[in-house]
């Protein structure tokens, strides 16, 4: 799903990357184009037709890049349809992008819980020109969070920190019922993981600590409103939105889609000037979870060599060849072909 706005045009840049991936690892993938988005409503009048929702559910997994106005009809689709859990979002710096990052040494994944929450929307209007809005927390959709929470924390985590972070946000201090029970389900929840240090914010002090030492954060997991703060929070402390990919998942169902955090950019389309890092990024973490569902190892090298040579072209010392984005002076194709042939040449 190419979406819209700078959609199209950082998808082209991530295929060529993982055109180049395939050839190196001797990967076969077959993928259908389908519509999505403004473009979809314009074209077929619904922004997500029948035939993209069949795609999706018979997909081993979805590249999709962002959309614009009709956003919201593409996630009630996808992430509540089809029950998307968990979105993962990783933000990760490097030392040739600080600033703007403001540490070299940041590597946080915010999870949000993309079930229920706020999110869900039930808004009212009880007496003319009074609205309530109704959030939606349950001890089921804690639970099923906080499991894979430990789990990511755990496996993700044990090669790189000796003690792997889970840091849960919330603003249990004011809704004392529903999220002080996401307090304590997590806590529970921690007993069974003894290898992961487990801790509780309330959400705004979290968002000052998380920019006066992001280093000290690994993973934070959160409800479905505040982490969608906290994850554009953490990829613009970690450089950039333009950086930042993500996920909506469901191990279980084994069904995902891979998209970068930040929206269609309407303003810069067309230009050439995008950032497809999080795009491109957003691709990695689909041939890695593609290796997990299809136990092939050369997935997961494949997504190692993008992520390798993102972190090269990242950390050198040439801030002109850096994106657009933060400082540098390469369009979206220059940023594609870099990493495609670092790729390539054996990164
Ligand atoms: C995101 C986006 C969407 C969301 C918006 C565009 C509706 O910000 O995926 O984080 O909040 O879910
Ligand atoms: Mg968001």
């Amino acid at each position: 799903m190419r979406g819209d706005g700078i959609g199209p045009e950082i998808i082209d840049q991530t295929l060529s990357v993982l055109e180049s991936a395939c050839r190196r690892f001797r990967i076969h993938l077959s993928y259908d184009e389908v519509p999505a988005g403004d473009s979809a409503l314009r074209e077929y009048g619904d922004a997500l037709p029948i035939k993209s929702v069949e795609a999706f559910a018979n997909s081993d997994a979805c590249l999709k890049g962002p959309v614009g106005e009709t956003v919201m009809v593409i996630n009630t689709k996808l992430r509540f349809g089809f029950d998307l859990y968990a979105n993962v979002r990783p933000a990760v710096s490097y030392p040739g992008i600080c600033p703007p990052a403001l540490s070299p040494d940041i590597d946080i994944t915010v999870i949000r819980e993309n079930s229920e929450g706020f999110y869900r929307a039930l808004e009212n209007e009880v007496i003319p020109g009074v609205w309530t809005t109704t959030g939606v927390f349950t001890e089921w959709a804690a639970k099923r969070i906080a499991e894979f929470s430990f789990r990511y924390a755990e496996s993700e985590r044990r090669h790189r920190h000796k003690i792997p972070k889970l840091a849960l946000a919330t603003k249990a201090n004011i809704f004392r019922k529903s999220q002080g029970m996401y307090v304590r389900i997590f806590e529970e929840v921690a007993k069974s993981h003894p290898g992961v240090k487990f801790e509780h914010y309330y959400a705004d002090a979290l968002c000052a600590r998380l920019v006066r030492e992001p280093e000290e954060f690994h993973v934070i997991v959160s409800e479905n409103l505040l982490a969608d703060l906290l994850s554009d929070l953490a990829g613009q402390v970690a450089g950039g939105l333009g950086m930042t990919p993500g996920t909506n998942i469901n191990y279980e169902r084994k069904l995902a889609y891979f998209e970068p955090t930040h929206g269609s950019a309407p303003d810069i389309v067309g230009r050439g000037i995008a950032n497809p890092i999080g795009q491109i990024r957003s691709a990695a973490l689909m041939l890695r979870y593609l290796s997990l569902i299809h136990k092939d190892q050369r997935l997961s090298e494949a997504a190692d060599s993008i992520e390798a040579s993102i972190g090269i072209l990242l950390s050198s010392s040439d801030r002109a060849i850096l994106p657009r984005e933060i400082g540098g002076t390469s369009n979206t194709n220059q940023v594609g072909d870099m990493i495609a042939s670092l790729v390539e040449g054996g990164s």
